[in-house]
């Protein structure tokens, strides 16, 4: 893994958004991209630039279930409010949070018509990466989640009451994800420390679903002082 430091969050987007250019000038096709408060600043980057992604293909990692895609916490939402609606792709993929579970295979299907070029990552206090909570098999393709305590209780900020948190989602399995050629994972602030250090330097295992990525040919982590502070 290369890690890079950053000084902040805007140094972070910018760095990711000069990989994606790189990318894009080399024929990426096809981006896996994530949610959470993570990656807007490379999404920010993204719709200031004149970047053009109208021939190419966005694919999502997640998406609670039960959230329609009007819903403003749903990730459909916010990747139409953050990033499509400025910069339009020619296909965008989500998981379909209100379907039964023949969407797992749907979207098996969609990963396996279009091999992800650069996946954007970003990482949970419990070194998650999609909805993969500790213990998911490396193996797993697009899954069925049920998410943790800890995931339930971080994500409640955005919405109104922590009973309002769906307590699963559909997301890309660890398997799902290491498909990816090259993969950039972001974490900014002390609250991802212990999971970057744990990632970055721990032993592999699924305890701690990030630490697979030590197995990945191509990773970048871009990481800020804070996040970097265990490293
Ligand atoms: C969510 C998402 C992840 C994201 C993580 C961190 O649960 N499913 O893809 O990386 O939380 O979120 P944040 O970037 O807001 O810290």
């Amino acid at each position: 893994m290369k890690v890079i430091k950053v000084k902040d969050k805007v140094e972070g987007g910018q760095k990711a958004f000069d990989i994606i250019k790189e990318g894009l000038e080399q024929g990426a096709k096809v981006f896996g991209l994530a949610t959470g408060s993570t990656p807007e600043t490379l999404y920010e980057a993204l719709t200031e630039s004149d970047l053009d992604f109208s021939d190419k293909i966005a694919i999502n990692l997640d998406e609670y279930i039960g959230l329609e895609q009007s819903h403003p916490q749903s990730y459909h939402y916010f990747m139409n409010d953050k990033l499509f609606n400025q910069k339009p792709f020619k296909e965008t993929h989500i998981p379909n949070g209100m379907a039964g579970e023949e969407e797992l295979a749907r979207y098996d299907q969609v990963l396996e018509d279009n091999p992800i070029d650069i996946q954007i990552l970003g990482i949970g206090t419990n070194a998650h990466i999609g909805f993969n909570e500790p213990g998911t098999s490396f193996d797993s393709k697009t899954q069925k989640v049920f998410l943790t305590q800890e995931t339930i209780e971080s994500n409640k900020r955005f919405f109104d009451s922590e009973d309002d948190v769906p307590k699963h989602a559909y997301s890309m399995g660890i398997d799902s994800i290491m498909g990816a050629k090259k993969i950039i994972l972001l974490a900014y602030g002390e609250n991802k420390a212990e999971a970057v250090a744990n990632t970055v330097n721990g032993p592999v295992t699924e305890e701690v679903p990030a630490s697979v990525l030590q197995n990945h040919p191509d990773v970048i982590v871009i990481v800020d002082e804070a996040a970097a502070s265990n490293l």
